[in-house]
């Protein structure tokens, strides 16, 4: 099928192109073709200035979040097939524009780090494994499915009025160490949700939960912290 694709492009450094701009593209595709083949074809074919991000081309890596016909989704999740044959691709929203669909992830991966994304327990190490129940570890099991690609975070109508929320990723990364049976830290990371950026910006908007490209039910994850901060502060 013939497309036309319209690619919003930004280059800090081209003189007279200092600002956002449309360009539209003529692509051959086939229906089963994903997105991220055809921006490889601009690319190869058309643009070699086109910059974007990928990796894994397979829905693991989480580097190709983009806003795909006004809605963000992975490229290398996306058939061309469900998208028509005219197409719009703009980056993700709230972070800064580098170049093109690169956006500055810092910010992202700073409220990341804010809620301590990683298991801690100071207890002397039982002789064998810490062991948990399977009804345990499926209390935080949807959070261990993201792959951090910010789609559910530059989505949300509370992010991109305030670049301090911290945000749904964030707040899905802290869920799955704060359910953990084996973690302690469960109060430092509620504390710091509890603050003004934290989960009390969320309006349930659920734009989060519609973009998660891993379907993890990011809303119903951040009313579980909400309830764990309620619980903790009765
Ligand atoms: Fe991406 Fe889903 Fe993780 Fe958000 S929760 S960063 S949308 S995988
Ligand atoms: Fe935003 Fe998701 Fe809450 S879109 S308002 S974090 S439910
Ligand atoms: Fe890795 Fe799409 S390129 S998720």
């Amino acid at each position: 099928m013939q497309l036309k694709v319209k690619i919003r492009r930004y280059d800090p450094e081209r003189p007279g192109k200092d600002r956002p701009y449309w360009q539209e593209f003529a692509v051959e595709a086939e229906p089963g073709d994903r997105l991220l083949d055809v921006l490889n074809q601009v690319k190869w074919y058309h643009d070699p200035t086109l910059a974007f991000r990928r990796s894994c081309a397979h829905g693991v890596c989480g580097s190709d979040a983009m806003l795909i016909n006004g809605r963000n989704r992975l490229a290398c999740k996306t058939l061309v097939r469900d998208l028509g044959d005219r197409i719009t691709v703009e980056p993700i929203r709230g972070l800064k524009v580098e170049k093109d669909l690169i956006v500055d992830m810092e910010p992202f991966f700073d409220s990341y780090r804010a809620v301590m994304p990683y298991f801690v327990n100071d207890e002397p190490p039982p002789a064998g494994e810490r062991l948990q129940s399977i009804e345990e570890r499926q209390q935080f099991d949807a959070g261990t499915k993201c792959i951090l690609c910010a789609a559910c975070t530059t989505s949300c109508p509370i992010f991109w009025v305030n670049g301090n929320y911290l945000g749904p990723a964030a707040i899905v990364q802290a869920h799955r160490f704060i359910f953990d049976s084996r973690d302690r830290a469960a109060a430092t990371r509620l504390a710091v949700l509890n603050q003004n950026v934290g989960v009390w910006r969320c309006r349930t908007a659920y734009n989060c939960t519609e973009a998660c490209p891993r379907g993890i039910p990011v809303t119903q994850l951040i009313e579980e912290v909400k309830r764990a901060v309620m619980f903790q502060n009765a």
